[in-house]
């Protein structure tokens, strides 16, 4: 397999994290001059901050053609877009309060759909875009009550039957118990013991560690994260990844449906859509977690995990041109530790649509690799999470932004973004999703068009230095968004059709283009979420005695 550059220093990380206040090098974002547009700050100004997760990629010498590309030239947004206020004013009717405080957002509010199901909840995947769009308008207060009420939900019961899951798992959703005779109010979570499939969310821990830095990052307020309170949940979350069992990959194994694609999908094992954010909150919790008593034993242990994690995903789970032309020639039946194709995978099981599919400059990052399994489809929030976290090397993010770029029509379309390429059909779509009727071929989680990935996507697009490219995309979604009611996806190959049982008013529809908008025009704000390239620390040059020889 082709070995792309994946020396990484874990230790190295792990040295310099272990004080919470390095989160915090840069300035405080709120006392940060905003609402500059993009043209009015250079590049350079940009990178040259400290610490803002744009320094490493946008000044490494590995990202040229994100400078060449038709998609990078400056953005030109003048006065805000009309829809913003739009939006801003569906998002504040999506606002959930407990005993008269902000505590969420509802998953969506579409009065006109005759089924809610759990649609009036506050899902923890679905509050981060809200999350991020209040941070970045200052409103910090709703984001630290949703991390607090959280964490004390973990200590709830949660039994699916007479199992009781890990103490660490965090809640799908919740909603809030209004009991008018007596006027109390009380959360009620769902672990997942509710949920269709009775799947627990295994991303909701994560995107709960990444939110609470994002949190700290913006705000400086080091406070919470370092409370008891946080440290402990932290910790429990870790625990349920980092304990020892059976496992010979670094990799997190996985039921179906416990990320944002929560129905049968065919992504057991190891989702990319895990791996991307299991990834980024073991970085994020080493820069948080406390090295003292039990802290210090999780710190290690995830420097360990982190090491072997880069090494594993950057490795096997990445494919361009070169790497599946070498798969396409594998032997397989190898034995020992010589073997080229570890994971015995036959190369008649590639399938055609991935020759047609990978153009000769980008690349991506696999759906899954496991024993004699290679998922190839494309994933959206794993790819653009890797890039993000800096998971994928510079060179990596530079190729799956390529790719974006070739086969713009398939995964962009009429509709940023594709939530996975492509759908599956026909028999295989019988046996994979089990018939299920909502991910029909280009619909909902089989090949549909997610309004919410359209933050993920920007956040790339600017860490590589593409403005134009995520410019481009958010003006598709603006041309629609409003008119067709905030749908929560589209269907059809090229994204055209408001999706067959999309809700309308959906929370994160609305929350992710907010969240789009604001980082494309103000860049600095993508450091709460953006992690840098982990560098090994250079040894210090000395000039040899000879120098002046
Ligand atoms: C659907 C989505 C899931 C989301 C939920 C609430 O079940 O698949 O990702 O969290 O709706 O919007």
């Amino acid at each position: 397999m082709k070995r792309v550059s994946s020396h990484v220093s874990m230790a190295s990380e792990a040295e310099i994290n272990l004080d919470l206040s390095r989160l915090l090098i840069d300035k405080p974002r709120l006392t940060l001059e905003r609402k500059r547009s993009f043209d009015e700050q250079s590049w350079s100004e940009l990178s040259h901050r400290q610490n803002d997760g744009f320094d490493s990629i946008m000044h490494s010498p590995a990202f040229p053609s994100g400078f060449d590309s038709p998609f990078s030239m400056g953005t030109h947004f003048g006065d805000p877009h009309p829809l913003v206020n739009e939006a801003w004013e569906a998002l504040r009717k999506s606002v959930v309060y407990f005993r008269g405080q902000p505590v969420g957002t509802i998953a969506a509010i579409d009065h006109a759909s005759e089924e809610v199901l759990n649609y009036d909840q506050v899902f923890v995947r679905d509050f981060v875009p809200s999350a991020l769009a209040f941070l970045m308008n200052n409103e910090t207060d709703i984001v630290k009550n949703f991390l607090l009420k959280t964490l004390h939900l973990q200590s709830s019961e949660k039994r699916v039957d007479r199992f009781k899951l890990g103490a660490g798992a965090m809640p799908a959703s919740f909603k809030v118990d209004r009991n008018q005779n007596r006027n109390t109010e009380t959360l009620v979570a769902d672990f997942g013991e509710s949920a269709i499939g009775r799947v627990a969310p295994v991303d909701s821990g994560f995107w709960w560690i990444i939110l609470l830095r994002a949190y700290t990052k913006y705000t400086g307020d080091t406070s919470l994260a370092e409370s008891p309170d946080c440290q402990k949940c932290m910790r429990l979350i870790l625990n349920l990844c980092l304990s020892e069992g059976f496992d010979t990959f670094p990799t997190l194994l996985c039921t179906d449906g416990c990320s944002m694609i929560d129905r049968r999908m065919g992504i057991y094992g190891y989702p990319i859509e895990i791996q991307a954010l299991f990834y980024m909150a073991l970085r994020c919790a080493l820069q948080m977690l406390k090295p003292d008593g039990e802290g210090k034993d999780f710190i290690e242990k995830i420097g360990q995990r982190l090491h072997a994690l880069t090494y594993h995903m950057r490795n096997y789970f990445w494919l361009d041109f070169p790497h599946l032309n070498n798969i396409y020639r594998y032997k397989t039946e190898e034995y020992s530790h010589t073997a080229v194709n570890k994971f015995n995978v036959i190369p008649d099981s590639i399938p055609d649509w991935v020759f047609d599919f990978m153009p000769c400059r980008g690349g991506y990052f696999l759906g899954n690799v496991s024993p004699a399994m290679m998922d190839f489809r494309w994933f959206a929030l794993g790819n653009c999470i890797a890039i993000i976290s800096s998971l994928a090397t510079p060179e990596q993010s530079v190729a799956i932004m390529d790719l974006i770029e070739e086969r713009w029509e398939e995964l962009v379309g009429e509709m940023p973004l594709k939530i996975c390429y492509p759908a599956i059909e026909n028999h295989e779509w019988r046996i994979i999703t089990g018939c299920d009727p909502k991910n029909t071929r280009w619909s909902y989680h089989n090949g549909g068009s997610w309004p919410v990935l359209l933050w993920l996507l920007t956040a790339a697009c600017i860490k590589t230095g593409r403005p134009q490219m995520a410019k481009r995309a958010i003006e598709l979604a603006e041309s629609r968004l409003l008119k067709d009611g905030w749908p929560e996806y589209y269907d059809g190959k090229l994204g055209r059709f408001i999706g067959k049982q999309a809700r309308k008013f959906q929370t994160w529809s609305i929350a992710g283009y907010l969240v789009a908008r604001m980082m494309l025009e103000d860049p600095s704000t993508l450091m709460m979420i953006s992690m840098e390239e982990d560098r090994p620390v250079k040894p210090a040059m000395r000039r040899s005695a000879s120098w002046n020889a």
